[in-house]
């Protein structure tokens, strides 16, 4: 079995797959409001082409995949897809990001096509709140996240987005509705990508003055289930409840970056945060080989950047969010 390792020595195991770039809600630090310019659809790569990019992934060593968009359950027949994908050779972990405004009609289809668990954005438990940050409602991700739940797709993780003046003042509850649940949490920092991007930055909140205000409420144990991604977790003290806080402006964790990113048009971005990008679908309608496709990974993974430079760099990335697969 290949592996593929970039030039800073780190091991790509991990692939986030963007489905579509559209999405039923409109998150303020996202999508712009009234935003129409979506890639086309015959740009789209097709399930066939998704399958054979993830293929030859898999054949490289990428093992996991993460299902992403925009809002991937505004894809049609996306449960279709995910069992393509949880039969390749190699791919041993096959994990979704959703909105879960849909996930109650989709929740058992995809547990049963071989998606193992999930990670929902939720950034706020007051309806009024969730429309304004959102545009959407929150009943239905709260039936969504439940139906969810009830199939036992394990474990959930609620993905929020920490805002000065916006929800700061919900982590403490937060924290009890997951608690209640039992599904995991993770705090996130805003990140400057595209004009929504840069535009919530203003309420940016630094990470560990959230750790430093939970600390004082809750006992919590520091350095579980280290690895595997960007959040660094701790565990709250006689309870099941871990917490994980990603925190890309506060203190990055490039060192350890496993991951790639393909968008919808079979893009294949090599950070988040720069414009270091390998076109793969011209490669895939021109009758590229599976060698052929290969060899263009792993001149891509050539090229990974070592770092983001959100920090430095504030106004570099144009792209917001949901157009590379977050
Ligand atoms: C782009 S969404 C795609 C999947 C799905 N629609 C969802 O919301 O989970 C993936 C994650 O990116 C996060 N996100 C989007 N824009 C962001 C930004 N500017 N800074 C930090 N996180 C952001 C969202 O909160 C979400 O957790
Ligand atoms: S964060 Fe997810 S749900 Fe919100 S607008 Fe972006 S893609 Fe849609």
């Amino acid at each position: 079995m290949q592996t593929l390792t970039d030039p800073f020595g780190r091991t790509i195991e991990y692939l986030r797959l963007s489905v579509t770039d559209r999405c039923d809600l409109r998150c303020n630090y996202c999508i712009p409001r009234g935003f129409t310019d979506f890639g086309e659809p015959e740009h789209w790569l097709t399930f066939d082409e998704i399958e054979r990019v993830i293929d030859a992934f898999g054949r490289l060593g990428v093992s996991r995949v993460r299902l992403t968009g925009g809002e991937p359950l505004v894809r049609k027949d996306l449960p279709t897809l995910a069992a393509r994908l949880a039969a390749l050779p190699g791919i041993d972990d096959l994990s979704l990001s959703t909105n879960a405004t849909r996930l109650d009609k989709h929740a058992d289809r995809l547990h049963a096509a071989g998606v193992s668990r999930i990670n929902v954005s939720l950034d706020t438990l007051n309806p009024g709140r969730f429309k304004a940050i959102t545009q959407g409602k929150l009943d239905k991700v709260l039936k969504g996240l439940m139906a969810a739940k009830a199939s036992g797709l394990k474990p959930i993780k609620i993905n929020m987005v920490v805002m000065a003046g916006v929800n700061d003042d919900e982590v403490e509850d937060m924290v009890e509705f997951c608690l209640a649940h039992d599904f995991t949490l993770r705090f996130i920092e805003t990140m400057p990508m595209g004009d929504t991007g840069r535009s919530a930055s203003d309420q940016y909140v630094d990470l560990q003055t959230v750790k430093q205000r939970l600390a004082e409420r809750f006992d919590l144990i520091p350095g579980v289930m280290p690895g595997g991604g960007p959040a660094r977790y701790v565990q709250v003290a006689g309870t099941p409840l871990k917490i994980g806080f990603i925190t890309p402006i506060s203190q990055h964790f490039c060192e350890t970056c496993n991951r790639v990113r393909l968008s919808v048009d079979g893009t294949l971005y090599l950070c988040l945060g720069q414009e270091d990008k390998v076109e793969l679908r011209p490669l895939l309608r021109a009758g590229a080989s599976d060698a052929d496709l290969q060899d263009a990974i792993v001149a891509a993974i050539a090229r990974k950047p070592e770092r983001h430079e959100f920090r430095e760099k504030p106004e570099q990335v144009l792209r917001f969010m949901s157009l590379t697969g977050g």
